[in-house]
């Protein structure tokens, strides 16, 4: 088990990296001596990003890219490689999720969905393996969620679409290792990010509000699981229980997760 413990002069590509998790990953990972490539769709926060990066003494670049476009993807990841020779670090943070009954879901959102959080997962990790391969090391952080590990049922084909990341995550870390690649998926459980928007929070029960904690608190627990050769984590890691008691008790839980859920979601066809 390898973790990454010195940041100087590697190259880091951090999708999702317009706001939330990515955004103040990034920024920690240029603060620690990477060369970090920034991915997302909106051009004007990233290039804010860069340009506080680079104020700060960092180095960051803009790779304008929607994930779950496999050209886009793949352009995106030879144009990292032409200008900084390699990827040592690929993390995978974009996504997004839709709180609603699946029944009422248009399934338009949950094919992009899918598309986005699993396949725009996959695509980056397929468009990285090969330099990865070759130069016989690499890390890959694939920050999947709390809905990766346990029943969702406010919100299921966006906890599929994070079950489907764990899932591929646990499957290719022993698969990758021997290559010298390390992989650590990543479980956050509420962090204060642009995801929780109004709508969403006025929908969270009350309880929830001493849940969160803020980026640079997950970005500290994130890269001490990597530096820890960790292959997988739940963030803040009290809850690192919940997804063994769900294997044991999958009914139990199932249902009260249920009823602390979806006490909030109208029900759009009764
Ligand atoms: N915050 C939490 O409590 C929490 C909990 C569990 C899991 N997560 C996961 O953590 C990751 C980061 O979320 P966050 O909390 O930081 O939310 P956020 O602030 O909303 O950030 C989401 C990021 O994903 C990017 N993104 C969305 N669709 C994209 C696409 N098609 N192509 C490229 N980039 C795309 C967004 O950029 P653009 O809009 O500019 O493209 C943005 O940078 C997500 O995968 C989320 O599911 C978060």
């Amino acid at each position: 088990m390898k973790g990454l413990k010195e940041y100087r002069d590697k190259v880091a590509v951090v999708t999702g990296a317009s706001s939330g998790i990515g955004a103040e990953l990034a920024r920690e990972l240029a603060r620690r001596g990477m060369r970090v490539a920034l991915v997302a769709r909106r051009r004007d926060r990233l290039e804010q990003l860069a340009e506080g990066i680079q104020t700060s003494g960092g180095q960051a670049a803009v790779h304008v890219c929607d994930v779950s476009s496999r050209a886009a993807v793949e352009k995106a990841c030879a144009d990292v490689v032409a200008a900084w020779g390699g990827i040592d670090l690929l993390v995978n943070s974009a996504g997004y999720g839709r709180h609603v009954l699946l029944k009422d879901h248009d399934i338009e959102d949950i094919e992009r969905i899918t598309q986005v959080n699993y396949l725009g997962t996959v695509y980056w990790i397929k468009a990285a393996l090969p330099q990865m391969r070759v130069r016989g090391s690499g890390w890959i952080v694939n920050v999947s969620s709390f809905a990766g590990v346990t029943p969702q049922p406010d919100e299921a084909a966006y906890a599929a679409s994070k079950w489907a990341v764990t899932g591929l995550s646990e499957s290719i870390a022993p698969e990758l290792e021997p290559l010298g690649i390390h992989v650590l998926v990543v479980h956050p459980v509420l962090v204060r990010t642009e995801m929780f928007t109004p709508d969403v929070m006025a929908r969270l029960p009350d309880s929830s509000e001493g849940t969160f904690i803020e980026a640079p608190e997950f970005v500290r627990d994130l890269l001490r699981a990597l530096e820890r050769g960790k292959t997988s984590v739940v963030i803040p890691g009290r809850y690192a229980v919940a997804p063994i008691l769900c294997k044991l008790f999958p009914r139990l839980i199932g249902g009260a997760m249920s009823r602390v859920k979806l006490r909030g979601l109208p029900d759009l066809t009764s």
